[in-house]
């Protein structure tokens, strides 16, 4: 088994600059001191949890580089690079390129008049790639990463402008196991979800609004922002170690833990991960 590695963004350059979605208000700054303490928090929690990490260096003007889940989708040595809906995010992308080449990626792109939004939006639960469409991502970008990976994509609507992210909706544990909010899908997509995955976990409207599922898992461990004790019990009833740790700093710019990584060796629900190692 090779080490879990994880990039992240210290927030250097990190704030409520602008608003593309509905938690973020210029009105609501966060504070720096306590958005570093919370992210060198977070990092400790991931590390103590056994992951190694690598960070991309911040940039100034480009406060939302933070959330290195948005770079890309990891699949093996390819990453299939993001492409922002939102201008105010896209000169992130040069700088996510440029160091995903730097260590050891194989980086491409698709058509310029899709976007894509990497594994904020794109999520393996055993050998399927879950794709979350409408406000961020295009549904067809996300049979384009299908097709080019020789992988099956499910792709889901989502439907509240709060849960814009498939990642603050859903979050596969295992390859049959995942945590999922349902108020964030049509009743298409939680009938797919439902037939596809063994084990759903539902989360609470309170929690998920915590960011419950934006979780990262580290082995057997989940680590998500406070505020979500219905979920960490459940978690524990099905064997996994539960980790929370105070992220309301990036909550503010709609974002959590899940959104503060971007798992490099594959995610831990990731079939292609085991058949791989
Ligand atoms: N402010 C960022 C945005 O709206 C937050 C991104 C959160 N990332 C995520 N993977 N859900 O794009």
């Amino acid at each position: 088994m090779t080490q879990p590695w994880i990039m992240m963004c210290p927030p250097d350059f990190y704030g409520i600059e602008y608003e593309i979605n509905p938690w973020m208000s210029r009105s609501r700054s966060s504070d720096a001191h306590a958005a570093r303490r919370q992210w060198e928090n977070l990092r400790a929690a991931l590390e103590a949890a056994g992951a190694r990490i690598s960070l991309l260096d911040p940039a100034p003007g480009l406060p939302d580089l933070v959330f290195t889940a948005n770079a890309a989708l990891i699949y093996k040595q390819t990453a299939v690079l993001s492409h922002f809906r939102h201008v105010e995010r896209q000169g992130e992308e040069p700088l996510d390129a440029a160091w995903l080449t730097a260590n050891g990626f194989e980086v491409t792109r698709l058509p310029e008049d899709i976007f894509f939004e990497g594994a904020g939006d794109a999520l393996f639960c055993g050998d399927t790639l879950f794709a979350g469409y409408r406000i961020r991502s295009h549904a067809r970008g996300h049979q384009l990463v299908g097709e080019s990976l020789g992988v099956r994509v499910i792709p889901v609507e989502l439907t509240d402008d709060y849960h814009y992210h498939l990642d603050t909706c859903f979050c596969p544990l295992a390859d049959d196991t995942a945590i999922y909010y349902p108020g964030a899908f049509d009743a298409y997509g939680l009938q797919v979800l439902q037939s596809y995955i063994r084990l759903l976990i539902p989360v609470e409207r309170e929690e998920a609004r915590r960011f419950a599922c934006n979780a990262v898992v580290v082995g057997r461990t989940v680590v998500t922002n406070t505020g979500c004790p219905k979920l960490h019990d459940d978690l524990r009833r099905h064997g996994f170690a539960t980790v929370e740790t105070e992220l309301d700093e990036f909550v503010k710019a709609g974002g959590s833990a899940k959104c503060l990584t971007l798992r490099l060796d594959g995610e831990e629900a990731a079939a292609w991960k085991r058949a791989a190692s």
